[in-house]
């Protein structure tokens, strides 16, 4: 599976240093992917793991102030990319996202495109087609070879930092619809997962991964948390 760490606006470089020593000497089959804040990313150089990023500019390299290119996320060996958190989506339109999907696979970074729905979509029952439009404006010019290079992360955004979880029934109908946009795509699910409720996930075989906020910076956790998936997914 793919774990992708994503530490947002925390730990200072000191912290960042003890907590890297355990992340990165971690023993998992997983395939961890750790995302720090932009100011961490070449403090350490990892062994084991691989660096994300959390952002990225949608332009080439050139006179945009406190961005970052994705040519200078590569040159730090950087091989994934969130793009589109809903932390950044209020801000963000989809003709950024889909540039930035652009910069990042002209520069080999895989992205991993955010998709989910806010709690009154989730009410008014538009889900599916929040997130159909989310996903074809990311990625409808790309081509086939292109989009299918992209991992997609569904975290609805009453999930995210809340404690509250999809039910399976839900994730099924959602994966589902998904696969029918993006049928040989990895997709993974975000937003509240902690070492109690991965249990939910033990036969459920839907997804290729999970997108941590909070559980990322614990640690040590974050090892109890893998060695239950090894668990569940052997
Ligand atoms: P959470 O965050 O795990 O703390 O809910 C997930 C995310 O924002 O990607």
């Amino acid at each position: 599976m793919i774990i992708v760490l994503n530490n947002k606006s925390n730990l200072t470089k000191e912290e960042y240093k003890s907590y890297f020593k355990t992340i990165d000497n971690i023993n998992t089959k997983h395939n961890l992917v750790l995302c720090p804040s932009y100011i961490n990313i070449g403090v350490i150089e990892p062994k084991n793991i691989s660096l994300g990023a959390q952002n990225v500019s949608s332009s080439l390299n050139g006179a945009y102030t406190g961005e970052i290119s994705a040519e200078q996320l590569k040159s730090f060996n950087v091989k994934y990319c969130i793009v589109g958190h809903s932390e950044r989506r209020q801000t963000e339109t989809y003709k950024e996202i889909n540039s930035k999907i652009k910069r990042l696979l002209e520069q080999d970074i895989t992205p991993i495109l955010c998709v989910g729905e806010t709690n009154e979509e989730k009410n008014k029952k538009i889900f599916y087609k929040v997130i159909n439009e989310e996903i074809l404006s990311a990625i409808s010019d790309l081509s086939k070879k292109d989009q299918e290079k992209i991992i997609i992360a569904y975290e609805p955004l009453w999930a995210i930092g809340t404690g509250k979880i999809p039910t399976l029934k839900e994730l099924n109908d959602i994966i589902n619809m998904i696969k029918k946009i993006l049928p040989n795509n990895k997709i993974l699910y975000g937003g509240s997962i902690n070492n109690t409720n991965v249990d939910t996930f033990k036969n459920f075989s839907l997804i290729d991964g999970f997108l941590l906020g909070s559980l990322s910076l614990k640690a040590f956790k974050l090892n109890d948390f893998l060695k239950k998936l090894e668990n569940m997914t052997n």
